[in-house]
């Protein structure tokens, strides 16, 4: 018996050097963790439940089968963060360069199976040079494996994926279709082909992190979610991030108590809005001050900055926050925006997270590279997720709420539960000079005419009362007492029910 014991924990050790301590010593020269360093330091420590140690690749050709690694390349398992259940994988670029092969995948599908069986999420840590090219269409088979599991997860239960290595050619799509992608700076890139192939088909001269990079994904493409400096700092707000969460789509998010009372009134937040109705100001401001202690973790802070989304909790609930930011483009809707908030709003609903909307949007961002680019169809994509949400919806209009951006922004018609507006607040069709410009066409060679015409309009609809009329907005609140109307409404809605009709699948303008 002792000597199988040991023959086991020798076993063992090999798995856990993986391709060995001179790759190891290389994988730390470039500045980036091994797969289990990862591991150990995204799961509470000792709750790490590995599998498949001993999986091994069935690979014959170009010496392959004298070159085996057991564990393959990828560490698997579950564990837990912060006392909650978490299925793992985490590629091991010491072996064959975190390259998939088809025992690589099917260590990945078998733990995402088993999340799917008890309703957890899954976190993958990306570090790969894609298909182990030894293997040939085995390893793409193992790739379509995964690919069809994600879809399957999806609004099922949480995925998440941080990349901190190479993630190249279709690997990249399986990331994409998890909930949201974290990426490491200067180590770690995503592109369907890499540098070399774009300049020989496009003659672009580019290099990968100028392609790829986490800065290009953050900013650019918006691909991902969130840049970190490094492998420790992702890791970590990773963890944070993870307790905003609930496990799967039948679970609420964990409630966090907090000694920031429900009820706290913020006298600073009546002179947030400024007086002129074309200065801007700081959304984020309100944010900060309206969310339990402070606490907002943004989610695609760098792209679309005319929008924000992210993670807070209020009276301990998690919300979903999505702001317009007059900071950006006088917070218009445009494309990008549209879709960052469209995609955030979907997640929220798919895992039961109610949403807070504050609203201060002039419009949709007129002009024809927008109208080629296909904002009715990306814009239709917010309208679309804010109509089919039936989690908990709070709105608050603190400035402006303009034509369709107005009924868009989770407006009462659209199902908002509670809609506030500050007494500031402009509800109308558009703004009165614009108005007064094209009703009052004739008058156009007469300035004093058309001011005194703005000023009746503004007088007119400027204000939340016309709304106010005909009950599309519930209530005018104070901006200071915003906190506690939120949470006082969010505690009503605590058991809403609301049930779309039964379908196969809506057909959300993509
Ligand atoms: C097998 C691989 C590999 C791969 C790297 N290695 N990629 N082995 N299959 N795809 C091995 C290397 O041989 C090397 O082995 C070790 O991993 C580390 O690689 P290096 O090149 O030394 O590291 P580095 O200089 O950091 O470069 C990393 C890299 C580069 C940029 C990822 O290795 C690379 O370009 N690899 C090929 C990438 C690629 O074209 N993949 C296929 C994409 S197509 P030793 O023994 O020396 O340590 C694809 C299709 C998926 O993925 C489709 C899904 C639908």
């Amino acid at each position: 018996m002792h000597d199988i014991q040991q023959k086991l924990e020798a076993m063992r050790a090999k798995a856990r050097l993986g391709g060995g301590q001179k790759r190891i010593d290389g994988q730390h020269a470039k500045g980036k963790l091994t797969a289990r360093e990862r591991l150990e330091l995204l799961l509470d420590e000792g709750t790490f439940e590995e599998w498949d140690m001993f999986v091994e690749h069935r690979c014959a050709d170009f010496g392959m089968a004298d070159n085996k690694i057991p564990g393959d390349g990828v560490v698997t398992g579950y564990g837990m963060i912060n006392g909650r259940l978490v299925f793992v994988f985490s590629q091991d670029f010491t072996v064959f360069g975190g390259a998939l092969s088809e025992a690589h995948a099917e260590k990945i599908c078998k733990i995402m199976d088993q999340a799917m069986k008890v309703g957890a999420p899954v976190i993958g840590l990306n570090d790969s040079g894609g298909a182990r090219i030894q293997e040939g269409v085995a390893s793409l088979g193992g790739y379509a494996d995964v690919f069809q599991r994600n879809v399957m997860a999806s609004g099922v239960i949480p995925q998440i994926s941080l990349i901190m290595g190479p993630c190249a050619g279709g690997a990249v799509y399986s990331p994409a279709m998890t909930d949201f992608i974290f990426m490491v700076k200067d180590s770690s890139y995503m592109f369907v082909t890499g540098p070399e192939v774009v300049k020989t088909v496009t003659h672009e001269e580019v290099t990968a992190e100028e392609l790829g990079g986490a800065t290009t994904h953050n900013t650019k493409s918006g691909v991902a979610d969130m840049a970190f400096e490094n492998d420790v700092e992702a890791i970590l707000m990773l963890r944070r991030f993870y307790n905003y969460l609930p496990l799967n789509n039948r679970e609420k998010p964990p409630v966090r108590p907090s000694g920031d009372p429900a009820g706290r009134l913020d006298h600073s937040l009546d002179t947030l809005v400024p007086d002129n109705p074309n200065k801007p100001y700081e959304i984020k401001e309100l944010i900060y001050k309206v969310v339990d202690d402070g606490d907002f973790f943004e989610i695609q802070r760098d792209y679309a900055k005319n929008i924000v989304v992210g993670m807070a909790r209020m009276d301990g609930q998690t919300v979903g926050i999505v702001a317009n930011n007059p900071q950006v483009l006088a917070g218009c809707l445009d494309i990008k925006s549209s879709i960052k908030a469209a995609r955030f709003v979907r997640f929220c609903d798919a895992f039961n997270i109610p949403v807070v909307t504050f609203v201060d949007v002039p419009g949709f961002m007129p002009g024809t590279s927008q109208e080629y680019g296909g904002i009715i169809k990306h814009g239709a994509k917010l309208l679309y997720a804010y109509a089919e949400c039936t989690v908990p919806k709070v709105t608050v209009i603190t400035r402006k709420a303009y034509g369709g951006a107005y009924d868009v922004m989770s407006s009462k018609h659209l199902r908002g539960d509670v809609n506030f507006a500050w007494p500031n607040a402009e509800i109308a069709v558009m703004g009165a000079k614009g108005a007064v410009e094209i009703i009052f066409r004739e008058d156009k060679g007469d300035p004093a005419k058309l001011a005194a015409k703005e000023a009746e309009y503004k007088a007119r609809f400027a204000n939340p009362f016309v709304a106010g009329a005909r009950g599309f907005i519930d209530d005018v609140i104070q901006p200071h007492e915003t906190r506690k109307r939120i949470c006082r409404s969010l505690a009503m809605l605590k058991d809403k029910k609301l049930e779309n009709p039964w379908r196969k699948h809506g057909n959300i303008p993509l």
